[in-house]
């Protein structure tokens, strides 16, 4: 049975469904990407950074969930499967052959920023199509990464 929230708009709703998908894949591949760094970074400093990592990717993983239950409220599909956020992600693909903590603190920290900078679009576009509650759900999950950006960045000296 639909949700139907009141006095929601059916433009504000799809504009919603869809930003929020797209942040998911973007969120997916994020944390991914934490990951993929937190497994192979190495050398000095190397536990701090290992660990901050993580941290970073529960806070990311965080605000993809609440973004994916907030399109179920919204009467749509949320999609996350590896496969469609490869398909979907319009974030630069994470290097693979890259193991010095400089290096991945550098890739991290811009994808951080470029994934922050997807957040804000959202927040304003959902809040110009009358649906200030999911722009609140994406702000939150903007602050995060914001914070995270400045934490990553800070190994770059
Ligand atoms: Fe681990």
């Amino acid at each position: 049975m639909a949700v139907e929230l009141q006095s929601l708009t059916d433009n504000a709703r799809k504009t919603s469904i869809e930003v929020l998908n797209a942040l998911v894949a973007d969120g997916i591949a994020v944390s991914r990407a934490l990951k993929q760094a937190h497994w192979n970074v190495k050398g000095p400093g190397f536990i701090g950074f290992h660990e901050l990592l993580d941290s970073v990717k529960e806070h990311v993983d965080a605000g993809i969930d609440e973004m994916a239950e907030r399109v179920q409220q919204l009467d749509g599909t949320a999609i996350g499967t590896v496969r469609d956020v490869a398909k979907a992600t319009s974030l630069k693909p994470y290097p693979t052959d890259m193991v010095k903590l400089n290096d991945h603190a550098k890739a991290v920290a811009e994808l951080l920023r470029d994934y922050g900078g997807k957040l804000r679009d959202g927040i304003d576009t959902t809040d110009e199509a009358g649906d200030p509650n999911t722009a609140d759900i994406i702000t939150a999950a903007s602050n995060e990464v914001d914070k995270d950006t400045w934490f990553v960045s800070s190994y770059l000296g």
